[in-house]
């Protein structure tokens, strides 16, 4: 019997930094052969409140993005950040990366789908928009810090709930 009606069943949680170390894996070829030097630091403690597959094909995304930007002895860090906007609390993670940086210009345009400033074939535009088309889906939000020739940051910061809060 085929199990086609079977529903994914909903995931709420996952923990963060085995959410990342599952990324690297993914990601340790191109990671060895760019030299890039890669650092994490996540509280074992930490979890995200989103679905692990969701959320991790946000990660990849802009941990691909970081290695298009990067050159070796670049580096990319990835860090857990708590921050307070319009009097609410967020917290989440950052994935920083000392590469290319982008220009002013392009800051309001980089999610929107199909903008790439890439040349080649593959690079259509699309991982950005799905970032953030997935953090709305999941209640959160994606920002963006950089400047051309000294590097980009992205956060990915959830609400805290009331029990986070406490
Ligand atoms: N870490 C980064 N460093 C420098 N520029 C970036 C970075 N992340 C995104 N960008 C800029 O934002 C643009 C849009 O990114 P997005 O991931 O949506 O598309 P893409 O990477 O060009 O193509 P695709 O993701 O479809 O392969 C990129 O073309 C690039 O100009
Ligand atoms: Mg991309």
């Amino acid at each position: 019997m085929s199990n086609q009606n079977a529903s994914r069943q909903t995931v709420t949680s996952s923990y963060a930094l085995s959410t990342i170390e599952e990324i690297i894996s993914l990601l340790k070829p191109d990671l060895e052969k760019m030299k890039i030097q890669l650092t994490v630091d996540i509280p074992e403690t930490y979890i995200l409140p989103a679905d692990s597959d969701l959320i991790k094909q946000v990660i990849m995304n802009l941990m691909l993005n970081s290695l298009e930007a990067v050159q070796p002895s670049d580096s990319i860090r990835i860090e857990y950040r708590s921050k307070n906007m319009k009097d609410r609390d967020f917290q989440g993670i950052v994935i920083k990366d000392t590469g290319a940086g982008i220009e002013e210009k392009y800051l309001d345009k980089i999610f929107e789908p199909f903008f790439t400033t890439k040349k080649d074939a593959e690079s259509k535009g699309i991982g950005l928009s799905l970032c953030r088309e997935i953090m709305n889906q999941l209640g959160g939000i994606i920002e963006v810090k950089s400047e051309k020739g000294s590097g980009s940051e992205f956060s990915l910061l959830f609400p805290l709930s009331p029990e986070e809060k406490r």
